[in-house]
């Protein structure tokens, strides 16, 4: 595998290889990651993951500075994943000095996380434009866990006529249903235990359950419910009809566990 941290070596790297699959991420990988790039391999001639904390994507209250960060380890990961090329650019590489450019998705990222962590979207649209650019990408795989954020990126390459084709993949799941999330490692044993009644009142709802009755044993459970609601797939508004996507944030102690499933 070929590791490239500033821009010429990128280029340099690129240069070699035929049709690249790209799998954007902040590091910290586990089985989701990896699964995305043995996808991608079926897309295109070589794989390459991006391993960037992106700071325009948090706010002070997401705390930077406590995001898992593993470099060794995730290049050990990407090694044995067969990834091609691994793009570990600096924030300086990616955000020069006198940067002005951001990019706004309305439509998706309104509501929900949108709501919650105000810029979210506009770090994650921008840094996701950059890295399509950067690496000419023609195909870019997200996982479905985080199911606002690929709706966004769908949007922003749709309006902007990106070359670079979205391929949403299947959320990735523990064996007790807890959906796999780089934060997770952050859940205390307790927390761990309880985490995957999140995706089991889901279910619940899916089949039929009311949505406040979810809640309400959620948060007796000892979950602070964000939210938990029936939305139109590709829109993000919420909707009483089925088919719709059922999205949720829940937060316990301070882990915040996304997830979301078809209801
Ligand atoms: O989902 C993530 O890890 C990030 O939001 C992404 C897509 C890599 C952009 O920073």
């Amino acid at each position: 595998m070929r590791i490239a941290r500033d821009l010429p070596s990128l280029r340099a790297e690129l240069a070699r290889l035929p049709t690249l699959a790209l799998v954007p991420t902040m590091g910290a990988l586990h089985e989701g990651h990896l699964s995305l790039l043995r996808e991608g391999r079926r897309h295109a001639g070589a794989v390459a993951a991006s391993i960037f904390v992106n700071p325009l994507q948090f706010s002070a209250s997401d705390d930077l500075a406590r995001y898992p960060r593993d470099e060794a380890g995730d290049l050990a990961k990407l090694e044995a994943a067969g990834c091609d090329l691994a793009w570990l650019p600096g924030v300086a590489e990616m955000y020069p000095e006198g940067r002005a450019t951001t990019i706004e998705v309305g439509g998706p990222s309104e509501g929900w996380e949108g709501a919650h962590r105000p810029g979210h979207f506009r770090g994650v649209a921008t840094v996701c434009a950059k890295l399509f650019l950067q690496t000419g990408a023609s195909v870019a795989l997200f996982g479905e866990k985080d199911w606002q954020q690929v709706q966004v990126v769908r949007r922003m390459a749709l309006d902007l006529d990106m070359p670079t084709r979205i391929l949403p993949c299947p959320t990735v799941r523990e064996a007790d249903g807890l959906a796999m999330s780089s934060r997770n490692r952050f859940l205390t044993p307790a927390e761990r235990a309880l985490a995957p009644l999140l995706h089991a009142e889901m279910q619940r709802v899916a089949a039929g359950t009311p949505v406040a009755e979810a809640e309400a044993r959620l948060a007796a459970a000892g979950f602070a419910v964000d939210y938990l609601a029936l939305v139109e797939p590709e829109t993000l508004r919420a909707t009483t009809a089925r088919p719709a996507r059922l999205i949720a944030a829940a937060r316990l102690g301070n882990v915040r566990l996304l997830d979301n499933i078809a209801a």
